[in-house]
């Protein structure tokens, strides 16, 4: 298949390249400054901002499937001029609008857990109302809502480790007691790429994670763990947390802004695990620990 990978140059979107480049795929990755000496052998670079229609439609032409991994971090503030609503939603509907130009029928989609148009947060917002826009085009499509994803070049790992910077002592809003349930970004990929080339996933909305939970908390101390380092953790009311973000935006011990400390309050643990669409048991997929050589 010839498939456009929308995204293709970041952490997931390069993974997901080498793995359909294995599988015997064209494959184009798409991103603003894509960078080839940085992706698998094989893979072709398209230049495009998918908030700007008229930069990304010509990459369409001739493909069989798209992917939109395109992101902004909910764990950071975004740079300035750039929102998850022009990113995620108006970034989705251009996609939608550029296959309907070229007949391209397929799109597998990647939203995030928690995705909801009357969401928490304005990435949660940005991620449901782009599910809605691809659920009503009249194209096939698979959306996956993960959890965290985890993996040489993710940013979770290293984002627990930034959140504070002094040694040892380790201040996290709520006590750091938000759920996650990270899953491997080398568990992911298959997932995506079964998507790509199986019919039977079409229509699907699947929330994937490991069976792991584990709390914010809990990621700190095996972040710094596998450094050699070990944490105590001092609970922080969010309340603080929060009012302090608000008025001051980023402060130096959180390097965030309100709405980031707002997810910090957002379990993003999986009730329906759907992994197992693709044959996978939850619980023989990689943990945080093995990944960080801890098991
Ligand atoms: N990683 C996680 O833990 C996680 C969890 C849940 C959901 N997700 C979702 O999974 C998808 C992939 O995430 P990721 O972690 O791989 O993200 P990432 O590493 O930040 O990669 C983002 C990709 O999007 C491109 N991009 C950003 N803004 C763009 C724009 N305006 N136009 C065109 N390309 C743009 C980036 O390249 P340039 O910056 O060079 O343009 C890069 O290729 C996203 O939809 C994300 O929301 C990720």
């Amino acid at each position: 298949m010839n498939v456009l990978v929308a995204g293709g140059t970041g952490f997931i979107g390069r993974n997901l390249c080498a793995e359909l480049v294995e599988r015997g795929h064209e494959v184009t990755a798409l991103s603003r400054d894509p960078d080839p000496s940085e992706l698998p052998e094989g893979v072709e670079t398209a230049v495009g901002d998918l908030s700007a229609y008229d930069s990304i439609e010509g990459a369409f032409e001739g493909k069989d499937v798209v992917v939109n991994l395109v992101a902004l971090s909910p764990l950071f503030q975004p740079p300035k001029g750039v929102t998850h609503m022009t990113v995620h939603y108006g970034g989705t509907e251009n996609v939608l609008q550029a296959m309907d130009t070229h007949g391209v029928g397929k799109l597998v989609h990647m939203s995030a857990l928690g995705a909801d148009p009357d969401g928490p947060t304005e990435y949660l917002r940005a991620k449901g109302l782009a599910e809605e826009a691809v659920r009503e085009a009249e194209i096939d499509s698979v959306i996956f809502r993960p959890s965290v994803v985890f993996g040489d070049g993710g940013e979770f790992v290293p984002f627990a480790r930034k959140l504070t910077p002094g040694p040892y002592l380790k201040v996290l809003p709520g006590g750091g007691k938000t759920r996650f349930q990270p899953i491997y970004v080398g568990d992911l990929v298959p997932m995506l790429a079964d998507a790509v080339e199986d019919d039977e996933h079409t229509g699907q909305i699947y929330d994937v994670g490991a069976s792991e939970v584990l709390t914010l908390a809990d990621v700190t101390r095996l972040a710094y763990e596998a450094k050699g380092k070990s944490v105590k953790i001092v609970p922080v009311p969010i309340a603080m947390a929060k009012i302090g973000l608000t008025l001051a935006g980023p402060i130096p011990i959180i390097p965030m802004g309100p709405d980031q400390a707002r997810s910090l309050q957002l379990d993003n643990s999986i009730e329906d695990n759907s992994v197992t669409a693709f044959g996978a048991d939850p619980d023989s997929l990689t943990t945080l620990q093995e990944y960080l050589g801890l098991s």
